[in-house]
């Protein structure tokens, strides 16, 4: 029914919009649908787990794939829990505040991020709910490629025609993670759920995918199939992809608007969860004090990433995050156009991202300015800091993994230092961020080879 009064409306502006839909439609399939967006059926879990398939106790040799995904998943992996969350006290006094009387395991509300959740005509006969975020969750619903996936010469793009999410492709990738890790169109995550008990959730993908127990193997066959993963791009992408989404959600009249205010989701947190004597206005946003300010954690780190793929456009880039937070926060201008702008300038400069190899002195230049940013005050918000330390990590890592990082072990231990200042978010004092970072910065970059 809907498809059909979709088509109504748009046959009916099609002479006057054309233009307009054609610009929508295409913006619209550019994506790959998400796992919980396509009409795939779901067939479940248990269509993976035998012992010949994914649910082998230790790997396989002479297999392409390790074949105990499942067995690393189930015991390891937190998504396997995710479900099972929903039953603890915690949920339970989330759902009783937000008036769930069905209780968070039955409410779409939380299924939506805590298990991979379709609709009941789209769950095959062996689908079970409580698997939560299960194999389907991240690889689509199987139904078109569960067959074709384990014949002889089929290949990775086959089975991507046939509905398996692009898992390895870091844009892809990204939007399928945040769209869980962030909140997305068809999964929202808001200030609601936060002031009924939700605990605030942050993401940085290349760290995050660090500390999932992987059940997959890089190794030269997993290269010849699907190329090299790069962290860089990763982090890169994962950044860009999460200003992409705020952005969206901003402008978007419905999502982004709470009765007379804006959803708060898309506020540093702690712009107003703070206590009065703080004391902790800085003017490194251009906005003035007393105002809430949007979360613009991932942008910084978006920032540092431009001043390395466009160094003459990165004062333009600038430029236009202080313009959107004046709009949004001071009222100097329209806050949906600059939004609009901004939105532009990082589709942009996304899609670079994705066609650079990151070069060594690239994450030189991006570390660099981090720490330097970060020296001069940049992070006196607890988000941005956090961003700025997972980013440090993820970038010496990947230093250090190509072998141009000489010092990793010293390195290693200033980083636990500067984690350790990032330990509590309302404890978080920013002159700790900063003498701990002066500590990293020198011995990162004596010996940066
Ligand atoms: C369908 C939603 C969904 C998707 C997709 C998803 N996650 Fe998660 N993830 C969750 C939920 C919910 C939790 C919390 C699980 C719990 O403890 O209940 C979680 C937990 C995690 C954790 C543990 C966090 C911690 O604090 O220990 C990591 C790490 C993580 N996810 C990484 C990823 C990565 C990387 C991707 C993409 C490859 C991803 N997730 C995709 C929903 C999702
Ligand atoms: C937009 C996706 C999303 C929605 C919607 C969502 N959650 Fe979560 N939830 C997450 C993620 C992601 C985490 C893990 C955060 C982390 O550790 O980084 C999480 C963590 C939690 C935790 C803490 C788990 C732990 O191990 O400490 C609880 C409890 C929880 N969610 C309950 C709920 C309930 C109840 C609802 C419904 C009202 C809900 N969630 C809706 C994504 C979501
Ligand atoms: C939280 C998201 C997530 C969940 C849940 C998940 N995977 Fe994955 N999986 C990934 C990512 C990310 C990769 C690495 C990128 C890639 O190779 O596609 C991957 C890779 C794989 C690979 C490819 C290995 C290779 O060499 O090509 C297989 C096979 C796989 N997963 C099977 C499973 C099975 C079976 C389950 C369920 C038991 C599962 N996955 C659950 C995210 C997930
Ligand atoms: C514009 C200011 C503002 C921003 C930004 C904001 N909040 Fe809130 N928050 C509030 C107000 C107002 C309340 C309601 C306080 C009350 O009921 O006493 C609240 C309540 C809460 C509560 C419930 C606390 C309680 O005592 O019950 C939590 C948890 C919370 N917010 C988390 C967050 C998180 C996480 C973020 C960032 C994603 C955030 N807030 C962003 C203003 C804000």
């Amino acid at each position: 029914m809907m498809n059909k009064a979709r088509f109504m409306i748009r046959a009916t502006l099609k002479p006057i919009l054309l233009a307009c839909t054609l610009a929508a439609s295409s913006a619209v399939f550019a994506n790959t649908p998400l796992p919980n967006e396509t009409n795939a059926v779901s067939v479940g879990t248990v269509n993976c787990t035998t012992s010949t398939c994914h649910g082998a106790v230790t790997p396989w040799d002479g297999s392409n794939v390790l074949q105990n995904e499942y067995t690393t998943w189930s015991r390891l992996d937190p998504h396997a829990r995710a479900y099972h969350t929903l039953l603890t006290d915690q949920s339970k006094r989330i759902a009783e505040k937000l008036g769930l009387k069905q209780g968070a395991h039955n409410a779409k509300e939380c299924l939506d991020c805590h298990a991979h959740n379709p609709t009941q005509k789209l769950r095959g006969e062996r689908f079970d709910i409580t698997d939560g975020v299960n194999c389907e969750g991240c690889h689509g619903p199987a139904e078109k490629w569960i067959k074709s996936h384990t014949v002889e010469g089929t290949t990775h793009a086959d089975n991507v025609k046939n509905g398996l999410f692009p898992t390895s492709n870091p844009r892809e990738q990204a939007r399928m993670c945040l769209s869980c890790h962030q909140g997305s169109e068809s999964k929202p995550m808001t200030h609601r759920i936060m002031g009924a008990g939700h605990p605030r959730i942050s993401f940085e993908l290349d760290t995050f995918n660090s500390i999932v127990p992987a059940h997959w193997r890089v190794d030269d066959d997993y290269r010849k199939r699907k190329g090299t993963p790069d962290n860089i791009k990763i982090w890169a992408l994962g950044q860009g992809i999460a200003v992409e989404e705020l952005l969206t959600h901003l402008l978007d009249p419905k999502r982004g608007r709470d009765g007379l205010f804006p959803e708060l989701v898309l506020f540093d947190c702690h712009a107003c969860h703070h206590p009065m004597s703080k004391d902790q206005y800085s003017s490194r946003t251009g906005v003035g004090p007393g105002r809430i300010r949007l979360n613009d954690s991932n942008m910084l780190m978006m920032r540092a990433l431009v001043n390395v793929v466009d160094a003459s456009g990165s004062k333009a880039f600038n430029d236009q995050v202080v313009k959107l937070h004046q709009a949004v926060s001071d009222g100097k201008g329209d806050a949906m156009m600059e939004a609009r702008k901004l939105l532009e300038d990082v589709r942009r400069y996304n899609k670079q991202f994705e066609n650079r190899s990151f070069t060594n002195t690239d994450l030189q230049g991006v570390m660099k300015a981090l720490i330097t940013e970060a020296g001069s005050g940049v992070f006196s918000d607890y988000a941005g800091a956090e961003q700025a330390y997972m980013a440090i990590s993820s970038i010496a890592t990947g230093l250090s993994k190509r072998g141009a990082l000489a010092n990793a072990k010293e390195v290693n231990v200033k980083l636990a230092a500067l984690r350790k200042t990032l330990a509590n978010d309302e404890k978080y004092r920013p002159a700790d961020f900063q003498k701990e970072l002066l500590n990293l910065r020198n011995a990162a970059f004596v010996q940066v080879k």
